[in-house]
């Protein structure tokens, strides 16, 4: 019998056990998948904690990379031995998984396994943030929190790719160098340093275009100080926790700027959107122009390792699993 990690109840990391699961039988419109790496995402800790609420009991993981051992009746374009990424699946803590084939995208021959289970969950992130959310314009200068974390790093570098000067944020030594090597022109160490201080230094007191915030509780109140007028802060997570209960009057005292709280899902709204965010990312890394950072690998087994690591803000880039 195939093996997943199995979430019974919510906690902690110690909640994430290896166990047998059923063999699986794609349905019609679906795939089936030898899981050659699974990605780890923040979206996986919340699931697992209960703080997104998922029925018990699941197995964890939206993303993943493998080959196809099995394809639905109904399923045309994709034939057994290919290799697909996906980004939306569930249960993909596994050796083997089912998903839907609309989700499973074809890896290109240039990108191995373990990159097209790293880019696409991060990497669309960051594309939808940079190119739909605010699209970034040539000149802009824009602040980019956990900068060498995985969505950050992808962040950083598509954000300096078209054409924005970027300040990051980063807790260590090593994560500003990392930070750095992605392509910030400023990195501050928001956990020693005042953030909005040196942006409004940095930007000579004008604030920048947009603010890209996956932290979210820790950064929210000087997110609003560091906006230019009419700025945007795209809140897309909450490494540090959830943001409160918000006055939208503190809106128009930061200068009439805007909030969203984007999410990938609406940002994949159509398959001519998906097959376009997909085609970037991959071409980008075939091309060398976007360098993905693997930081962390671990064995299947060892998910709860890897869920301590990404909590306790030891990681950098991508986590992954490896059945
Ligand atoms: N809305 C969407 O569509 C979407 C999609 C993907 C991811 N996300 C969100 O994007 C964020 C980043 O996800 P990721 O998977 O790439 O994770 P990550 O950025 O690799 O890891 C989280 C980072 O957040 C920073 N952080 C700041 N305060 C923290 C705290 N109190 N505890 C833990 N970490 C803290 C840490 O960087 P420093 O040590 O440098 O501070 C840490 O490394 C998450 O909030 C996730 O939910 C949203």
């Amino acid at each position: 019998m195939p093996k997943a990690i199995v979430v019974t109840e919510n906690g902690g990391p110690e909640v994430l056990a290896l166990a047998e699961v059923d063999a699986k039988t794609p349905g019609p419109d679906e795939v089936l998948v030898r899981v050659a790496a699974a990605g780890v995402n923040y979206i996986d800790t919340y699931q697992r904690s209960g703080a997104y609420k998922v029925p018990l009991p699941f197995v964890p993981g939206k993303e993943g990379a493998g080959t196809v051992e099995a394809v639905g009746s109904s399923v045309t374009g994709i034939a057994v031995g290919d290799r697909v990424a996906w980004a939306q699946g569930n249960d993909s803590y596994a050796e083997q998984v089912v998903l839907p084939a609309a989700w499973a995208a074809p890896v290109p021959a240039g990108v191995n396994d373990h990159d097209a289970a790293a880019a696409l969950l991060q990497g669309l992130t960051a594309h939808y943030l940079v190119a739909s959310t605010y699209p970034v314009q040539e000149g802009d200068t824009v602040l980019v929190h956990a900068a060498a974390g995985g969505v950050g790093l992808l962040l950083v570098q598509l954000a300096k790719a078209r054409g924005a000067r970027v300040i990051g944020t980063v807790s260590t030594g090593e994560k500003e160098q990392l930070a750095r090597e992605a392509g910030a022109d400023e990195v501050i160490r928001y956990t020693s340093e005042d953030f909005v201080a040196r942006t409004k230094e940095i930007t000579d007191g004008a604030g920048v275009a947009a603010v890209y915030d996956g932290v979210g509780a820790s950064t929210f109140d000087g997110d609003l100080q560091v906006l230019r007028q009419r700025g945007v802060l795209a809140l897309f997570g909450a490494s540090s926790g959830p943001v409160g209960p918000f006055d939208p009057q503190r809106l128009n005292a930061a200068g009439s700027v805007f909030l969203t709280r984007p999410t990938l899902a609406h940002y994949l709204a159509t398959p001519e959107e998906n097959a376009w965010r997909i085609g970037e990312i991959f071409d980008a890394i075939v091309a060398g122009a976007l360098k993905l950072r693997i930081g962390g690998q671990y064995p299947l087994a060892d998910a709860r390792t890897a869920h301590e690591d990404l909590e306790g803000r030891r990681t950098t880039g991508k986590l992954l699993l490896i059945p």
